[in-house]
C-alpha cells in the first residue's frame, strides 16, 4: 500500500465529506454539551471528522439532515437488521403504545409466550427471559452460570465482543497468558480474577484453559464477527461443545450477530446445542430489545434453587426488560419481517455482495480476504482470513479502512464504522448490492494509482 497516496486520498475525501455535509459538521461543532460531542461515545468512531446526522431512514434507506442518501449496509451495525422502521414493527408499536398503552406497565403481555415460542422454534432452547441489550442478556446469562455452578471464571475468545461485559475484557497477551483488553475501563480488578481465555479455532488452549475447574461458563459467538469475521474450522465447534461438557463447564451462545445465519442462527444452521443462548438488536426490529434463553433442565435447576434471589434485586433484569412494548416489536419482527423467505433473500444477496467484493479485491491482486456469514459480509486486509480474533486484530488497518468508509459515504454508501462489513435485510434489492460492488471497484483503482 503506497501510504503517501492513501494520506492524500483520505484527505480529498474528508474535505469532500465537508462540502457534503456542511449542516451534520456544524451540528457536531455546537454539541457542547454532550460527553465527547455525541449521544453515545462509539459514535465518534466514525470516517471523517465529524459523523453524518440522521434525518429519516425506511427500509435499506438513510437520509442525513444535510438531505444525502444512503443505501445502507450498517443497519445500525445489525439493530436495523430487519430494515429500517418495517412496516409490520411499526404497526405494532403503533397498537401497542399509542392505542392500547402500558408500555411499562410492569405487567406480562400474551405477546411474551409467542415469543418464546418462536424462539424456542428457532433456537431449542427451551424458556426464555428479557432483557433490552444484548449487554444485559448476557451479563444475567453470565450471573445464573455462575450460580448454578458455583464457578467463579467465564472464559471468552481472544478479541471477541459481547458488549460492555467486564468479564469479557481480556485478551491472550503477547505470553500467551489472559491480560486485560488494552485500554479498557471494565472492573477495578485484575480480569484474570473473574475471567479466562483461549483463542477462537484452538481447542488446545480451551481444553488446558477449561482443566482448571473453575470456568462456569464458555461465552461465544459461533463465529467472531466483532474483530471481522473469523469462521469456525471444521470440528472447532464440537470441539468445544465436547470440552465443556467435559468439564463441567456450561455454553453460551452468542447470537446477537451471528443471526445473519439464518433465522436461528448458527446454533439451528449448524445444529449446535448451547446450554444457554443470548440475543439483542435485531429481534426487536429497532426497538431495544434483548432476550436469553435456557435448556429446560438448567431452567428447572435455578428456579429450584430456593436461595437464588431472581425476582427482586438478586443480580437479573431491569424494570422496562420485557416491557410490552418491546416484546410486541419483538414478535412483529420474528412473525412478518425476519421470516425464512426473508433469510433466503437476505443470504442470496450477501453471496452476491460477497462475489463482487471479491472479484474486485483478486482483480487488484490486494492481499485481503472476503468473508461471509449468511446476511453479513467482511473484508480484512489479510490473506488466508485470520482464523484466530488475535490475528485478525493485527490486521487491522484503520486508515485505510478510513479511506474506504469515507469514500463509499461520500458515493451514498454507508458500512458499520467498526467494520468493512456489510450487512443485507429484507429490503436491500440487487441494484443496491451492484452499486456498492461498482464504487468498492472504484476506490480501489483510485488506490492502485
Ligand atoms: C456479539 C455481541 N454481543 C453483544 C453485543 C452487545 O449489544 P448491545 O450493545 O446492544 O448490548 C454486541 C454488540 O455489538 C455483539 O456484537
Amino acid at each position: 500500500m503506497d501510504r503517501t497516496r492513501l494520506h492524500a486520498l483520505l484527505a480529498r475525501e474528508s474535505a469532500e465529506a465537508e462540502r457534503r455535509n456542511p449542516r451534520s459538521r456544524a451540528a457536531y461543532a455546537d454539541a457542547g454539551h454532550l460527553f465527547g460531542r455525541v449521544p453515545m461515545t462509539w459514535m465518534n468512531k466514525t470516517a471523517g471528522a465529524f459523523p453524518r446526522y440522521l434525518a429519516s431512514a425506511r427500509g435499506a434507506r438513510v437520509t442525513d439532515v444535510d438531505g444525502q442518501r444512503y443505501i445502507d449496509f450498517c443497519l445500525g451495525d445489525t439493530g436495523a437488521m430487519a430494515g429500517h422502521s418495517p412496516a409490520p414493527v411499526t404497526e405494532a408499536v403503533q397498537r401497542r403504545f399509542a392505542e392500547l398503552g402500558g408500555a411499562t406497565a410492569m405487567l406480562p403481555t400474551e405477546d411474551a409466550e409467542w415469543v418464546g415460542a418462536e424462539l424456542t422454534r428457532r433456537f431449542g432452547l427451551a424458556r426464555w427471559s428479557f432483557s433490552l441489550t444484548a449487554t444485559d442478556a448476557n451479563r444475567w446469562a453470565i450471573r445464573l452460570a455462575r450460580a448454578v455452578t458455583g464457578r467463579p471464571k467465564i472464559l471468552v475468545n481472544s478479541y471477541s465482543y459481547h458488549g460492555s461485559v467486564d468479564e469479557s475484557l481480556i485478551v491472550v497477551g503477547p505470553d500467551g497468558k489472559g491480560a486485560p483488553r488494552p485500554g479498557n475501563v471494565g472492573a477495578p480488578c485484575d480480569v484474570t480474577l473473574t475471567s479466562r481465555v483461549a483463542e477462537f479455532n484452538d481447542l488446545d488452549q480451551l481444553a488446558r484453559e477449561l482443566a482448571h475447574g473453575d470456568v462456569a461458563a464458555v461465552l461465544m459467538e459461533p463465529a467472531l464477527t466483532n474483530i471481522g469475521i473469523v469462521l469456525p474450522e471444521p470440528g472447532y465447534l464440537a470441539g468445544v461443545r465436547a470440552l465443556t461438557r467435559q468439564y463441567g463447564t456450561l455454553l453460551v451462545n452468542d447470537e446477537t450477530h451471528t443471526f445473519s445465519a439464518g433465522p436461528g442462527g448458527c446454533t439451528a444452521a449448524w445444529g449446535l446445542e448451547p446450554d444457554l443462548l443470548t440475543i439483542g438488536k435485531a429481534i426487536g426490529g429497532g426497538i431495544p430489545a434483548g432476550a436469553y434463553g435456557l435448556s429446560a433442565d438448567l431452567a428447572e435447576r435455578l428456579l429450584a434453587r430456593a436461595d437464588l434471589d431472581l425476582v427482586d434485586m438478586g443480580g437479573v433484569g431491569g424494570t422496562l426488560a420485557g416491557n410490552a412494548l418491546s416484546v410486541a416489536a419483538t414478535r412483529a419482527t420474528l412473525e412478518h419481517v425476519l421470516t425464512d423467505e426473508a433469510f433466503a433473500h437476505m443470504d442470496r444477496l450477501s453471496a452476491r455482495f460477497e462475489t463482487g467484493v471479491r472479484s474486485a479485491v483478486q482483480e487488484h491482486g490486494l492481499p485481503w480476504s472476503v468473508s461471509r456469514l449468511g446476511a453479513r459480509t467482511e473484508y480484512r486486509f489479510a490473506d488466508p482470513a485470520p482464523r484466530t480474533g488475535t490475528a485478525s486484530e493485527a490486521a487491522a488497518d484503520p486508515e485505510l479502512e478510513d479511506f474506504l468508509h469515507l469514500y463509499l459515504a461520500n458515493r451514498g454508501i454507508l458500512l458499520t464504522p467498526f467494520h468493512n462489513m456489510a450487512l443485507m435485510c429484507p429490503d436491500t434489492t440487487e441494484q443496491d448490492v451492484d452499486t456498492h460492488t461498482a464504487v468498492f471497484g472504484a476506490a480501489l483503482l483510485e488506490l492502485a494509482g
